[in-house]
């Protein structure tokens, strides 16, 4: 929108309007009071809602032996979501999902593909550390899975990595092969909503298993090529 001043009294009058300090924004477009601020709100409250969901387990081994809750780290504003397995020592003593041997290797893998680490968001299949390191039971995946999926859904990331079987296993069900699966962009639905998935190593794996960084590299490098062309800052 163009402003058409006249005469003198239309410069007068605008000189009157700047002076006034308030901010006047000429534009044809209606306004959206009512946008971007109780989006936020609500997404924090979601999360907090979850986080005290996940708090209140009842009868959960997992809880039961753990010193405390391994939520979420990150930037919950995100596009892009990490999953990994569950927490080990350091995380349940931190409180924080990947800060031991393999949160470093992880933080090396993102740095790789230039995405900072404090720019994603960051969660794991269970919130509590398992006895001893062992893997998640097949059931205490599937309760925590319920969790996961609204996790999902509340942080609505445009990119979902799962890292490792475990992860993939919560999502895509037990009948699938890591190996065959991982590298390849899949179609995670969750209530109607689709989102793009990919399946890589967990980074805990590639500590043990060096050799397979090459496919490892691989899938980042397919996922920085995705970051770029959905135009997603990181
Ligand atoms: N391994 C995981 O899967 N998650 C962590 O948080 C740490 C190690």
């Amino acid at each position: 929108m163009t402003l058409n001043l006249k005469n003198q009294n239309d410069i007068l009058n605008l000189e009157n309007l700047n002076s006034n300090e308030i901010e006047y924004i000429f534009n044809d477009k209606p306004i959206n009071r009512l946008k971007t601020k109780p989006q936020l709100e609500d997404k924090k409250k979601l999360i907090l809602e979850l986080k005290s969901e996940i708090e209140n387990i009842d009868n959960c081994e997992l809880k039961n032996n753990a010193t405390q809750l391994v939520f979420a780290d990150g930037n919950s504003e995100s596009k892009i979501m990490v999953i990994g397995e569950g927490p080990g020592q350091k995380e349940d003593e931190q409180g924080k999902p990947f800060v031991g041997d393999a949160g470093l290797l992880l933080n090396k893998m993102l740095e790789a593909i230039q995405i900072k680490r404090n720019n994603i968001y960051i969660t794991n299949v269970v919130n509590y550390r398992p006895p001893n390191n062992r893997k998640p039971e097949p059931s205490e995946i599937n309760r925590y899975s319920n969790f996961l999926r609204k996790h999902i859904s509340i942080i609505d990331p445009k990119i979902l990595i799962l890292m490792g079987s475990t992860a993939m296993e919560s999502l895509f069900g037990p009948k699938i092969k890591i190996s065959k699966e991982r590298g390849i962009w899949k179609d995670l639905i969750i209530h109607n909503k689709t989102y793009l998935t990919m399946i890589t190593f967990h980074p805990a794996y590639l500590l043990r298993q060096a050799e397979q960084k090459k496919y490892s590299w691989a899938d980042l490098k397919q996922i920085r090529k995705k970051i770029d062309e959905l135009r997603i800052s990181v």
